[in-house]
């Protein structure tokens, strides 16, 4: 058997001021000898030993095992402590001549408000971790000063696929990912979102000047190696596009000159070995070739399949559950719908809640993970056969849910047609 290799991130209240070897210990003492749900959500509040000093505690297994485990039989346990900024977004403004163009917003991590995102998003197979994985590599490579002229290592990464199929949430969870388990490394995480739309709306001779302020910036944040600084490029393909207006006519040397800056730019700043830049296009073929090639990564993430959509409507019943809003029943997780024959037993019994819930995950194939997210909410204010001031039955709210998809593909398929 492989060795179990056990990461566990533990979010500490923002009031809490104990030490985090005490934490540590207090989060060994609370799993000792107690069964462990891999990959699940345990609140501070409801334990013995962690109440008014930590928030949530996550534990993931190296190997991607799904079984439930002891923390006594895991050989390497590793503690990640940290805490999460209650800061949301600042944007950057920049002027440009009379008008003010907010060019990239800018986080601090680990946020709250990306807290619990990667858990929240489903892939098939392991996309997530190997992409954890390669951003590891990477800058483990970087720290160890790789000759990326020998060994290629480009500190790029691109996910592309359809809309709505959670690339710019995976690039945050990602990022917000990675300030957690290189803690020991960095102090903290900077996520700095570039808003290529409004940096190439109008004016390309303004823009290029707005590229080289944007980029001072964020020099002068790189120079602090105690910070990983992550920056994202959503939607890829309006560079593409700034480049494609020339063809048009339209002040020609111009938009070519501010992409090539930009360009420029990301190659000079992703040397520092603190720097990671993520990208994301819902139209790969219209990328520009210039960034294709500069991606060591290009991950595609498509519709979720048909137990990806299972986990998330999991998740949304969940979530209702816990806010009072929908009668409480268990419902199965996938490893445990997976195991061989189980899936069987569920088929067989038709009224158990999983079952049907894998039946409206079957017809759902095909939907987007933004269009399945939206389904409970669908459902709730559309499909109930009456608004209740109390609890919904899940027999009556899986009945609506089932409704709402119904509509969506219809929807879908007439945006199609
Ligand atoms: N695989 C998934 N699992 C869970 N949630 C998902 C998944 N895919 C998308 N979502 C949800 O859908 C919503 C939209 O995701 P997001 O904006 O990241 O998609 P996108 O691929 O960047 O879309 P676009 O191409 O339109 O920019 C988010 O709330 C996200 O949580
Ligand atoms: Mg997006």
């Amino acid at each position: 058997m492989e060795d179990i290799i056990l990461h566990i991130e533990i979010c500490q209240s923002a009031d809490s001021t104990l030490r985090k070897t005490v934490i540590e210990r207090a989060v060994f003492q609370e799993f000792f000898g107690k069964i462990i749900q891999l990959e699940t959500v345990v609140y501070g509040k409801d334990c013995e030993h962690l109440c008014d000093h930590v928030d949530t505690v996550i534990c993931y297994e190296e190997n991607l095992l799904k079984e439930p485990i002891e923390i006594q039989d895991a050989s390497i346990v590793k503690y990640y402590i940290y805490r999460l900024t209650q800061e949301g977004a600042a944007t950057e403004i920049m002027k440009s001549d009379s008008d003010e163009l907010s060019v990239a917003s800018h986080w601090l991590l680990p946020t709250q408000e990306f807290h619990n995102l990667w858990d929240n998003l489903y892939y098939d197979g392991d996309v997530k971790d190997k992409l954890l994985r390669f951003v590891q590599t990477i800058m483990s490579f970087s720290d160890h000063n790789v000759n990326p002229n020998i060994i290629s290592c480009n500190k790029v990464i691109l996910l592309h696929g359809p809309p709505g199929t959670g690339k710019t949430s995976l690039c945050k969870a990602l990022a917000q990912k990675l300030a957690i388990r290189m803690g020991d490394r960095f102090t903290h995480g900077e996520f700095i979102e570039i808003n290529s739309h409004s940096l190439f709306s109008k004016w390309f001779s303004e823009s290029g000047k707005l590229v080289m302020k944007l980029f001072d910036e964020i020099r002068n944040m790189v120079q602090n190696e105690k910070a990983l600084i992550c920056i994202l490029i959503d939607e890829v393909e309006s560079l593409a596009h700034a480049r494609n207006l020339c063809t048009n006519g339209n002040e020609p040397s111009d938009s070519i000159r501010v992409v090539n800056a930009l360009l420029t730019q990301l190659d000079q700043i992703k040397r520092y070995p603190n720097v990671l830049i993520l990208t994301t296009s819902n139209m790969t073929e219209v990328i520009d070739l210039a960034f294709v090639d500069r991606a060591d990564i290009k991950q595609y993430l498509g519709n979720p399949c048909v137990k990806a959509i299972y986990s998330i409507y999991r998740s949304c019943l969940n979530e209702l559950m816990k806010t009072d809003l929908l009668e409480e029943k268990d419902i199965y997780d996938i490893p445990e719908i997976d195991k061989d024959k189980g899936m069987l037993e569920y088929r067989m019994s038709p009224r158990h809640v999983s079952t049907k819930l894998l039946k409206i995950s079957e017809m759902s194939e095909g939907l987007s993970g933004r269009t399945l997210r939206k389904i409970p909410f669908l459902a709730y204010a559309l499909y109930l056969p009456r608004l209740s001031t109390s609890k919904i039955a899940l027999d009556e709210f899986l009945p609506a849910m089932r409704t709402a998809v119904i509509k969506q593909k219809e929807e879908s398929r007439l945006q199609q047609s």
